[in-house]
């Protein structure tokens, strides 16, 4: 399956070429394809920051880079450039704080840093580790849409139909994608009938990215609004909901969109298989539950307003952008290591524990 899988990408988000970060810009798609190139930490955090890239494994991938554009100008200039980096690294890391990947990829980068023979050059070692970040997320994706397949297939071998939130793919990450790559995988494998694709207010990852990426690789593929959950499950016979994740803690608890939570209480109770796809780098096996795990909120002004016309009363508005789904409503967190079915502290540490299996 992996040369099929390796075939069908197509869609790339983000481009190191020349020393030069490029980003495609996701806040215009799909109305217009445009690249932003940055030649700074910060202006890479800033990149973050506004939804230029989103999505955790894409985030964290952007700030390895960031990492190798501070070190080359920390070194070409006076002074102890080690501890001028620690600002790079302070500026990357408040860039958005739910995502674990972005403190994991910064992690590896420190690790990498600290890890300098004498004599040796930490540009083109750093440069070296983000690349291999970026790499290594794509064989990721690979071993994890094998994964879900085989795990969708032991349930139930016929086209089915699923409904996934938010965007997961070629856009969020380094490869074609976490849930959607599963999602792709399987329409290779014949067995997709349709996927429902979640709005997912108010940034409209689902309408905007996943439907764009959906239709481009020929998946028959549905937008609905994210209240229409609930009825779908009812009246679409849907058998899975596949989402990704920002952030799965010790004990198998998943930090995900906002609105992912609510999926998988109308999953329980319609008998919905929930299926979360993400990368080890996603797992934070420091925080114990999701409880632990800081929830980004936004400017109200992303719900009041569109395309900065205020549309909405003089109300005060909330927006947080993830919410955490409790281990107990999962069945199965795919990785690249393998897959965890009914999450809990113990099969998440046996899970980490592993060396890849694909
Ligand atoms: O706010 P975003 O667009 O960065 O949120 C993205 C998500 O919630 C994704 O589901 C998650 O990062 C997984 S991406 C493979």
């Amino acid at each position: 399956m992996r040369e099929r899988l390796l075939a069908a990408e197509s869609v790339k988000s983000i481009e190191w070429a020349d020393g030069r970060l490029n980003l495609l810009d996701q806040r215009k798609l799909p109305i217009k394809e445009v690249w932003l190139g940055y030649d700074s930490a910060a202006s890479v955090a800033g990149a973050i920051r506004d939804m230029v890239v989103r999505g955790a494994p894409a985030i964290g991938i952007s700030a390895a880079y960031g990492v190798v554009l501070a070190i080359r100008a920390r070194t070409a200039g006076d002074g102890d450039w080690r501890q001028a980096l620690e600002e790079d690294f302070k500026v990357l890391a408040d860039s958005r704080p739910t995502a674990v990947n972005l403190f994991w990829a910064l992690n590896q980068m420190r690790e990498r840093l600290a890890r300098l023979k004498p004599g040796e050059d930490p540009c083109a070692a750093l440069e070296a580790q983000a690349i291999s970040i970026h790499e290594s997320d794509r064989e990721a994706n690979l071993a994890m849409a094998q994964f879900g397949v085989e795990l969708i297939r032991r349930h139930q071998g016929n086209p089915q139909n699923f409904l996934t939130h938010c965007n997961t793919g070629a856009l969020a990450t380094g490869g074609f994608g976490t849930a959607l790559g599963v999602l792709r995988a399987a329409h290779l494998e014949g067995l997709v009938e349709r996927v429902y694709v979640d709005e997912t207010r108010p940034w409209l990852q689902g309408s905007r990215l996943t439907a764009w990426e959906l239709l481009g690789d020929g998946v028959p593929a549905t937008l609905n609004v994210d209240s229409a959950a609930a009825h779908l499950m009812k009246s679409k016979g849907i058998s899975w909901v596949v989402v990704g994740a920002d952030r799965i803690t010790g004990n198998g608890d998943v930090a995900n969109k906002i609105g992912t939570y609510q999926l998988a209480v109308l999953a329980m109770h319609h008998g919905v298989r929930f299926m979360v796809v993400a990368p080890s780098s996603t797992i934070d096996m420091v925080l114990e539950s999701g409880d632990d795990i800081p929830i980004e909120e936004r400017a109200g002004s992303e719900l009041l307003e569109v395309d900065g016309r205020r549309f909405a009363a003089n109300v005060e508005a909330f927006n947080p952008v993830f919410d955490v789904t409790p281990a107990d409503l999962i069945d199965a967190i795919v990785t690249e290591k393998g897959v965890v079915e009914r999450p809990n502290a113990a099969k998440m540490s046996a899970l980490m524990s592993r060396k890849r299996l694909h």
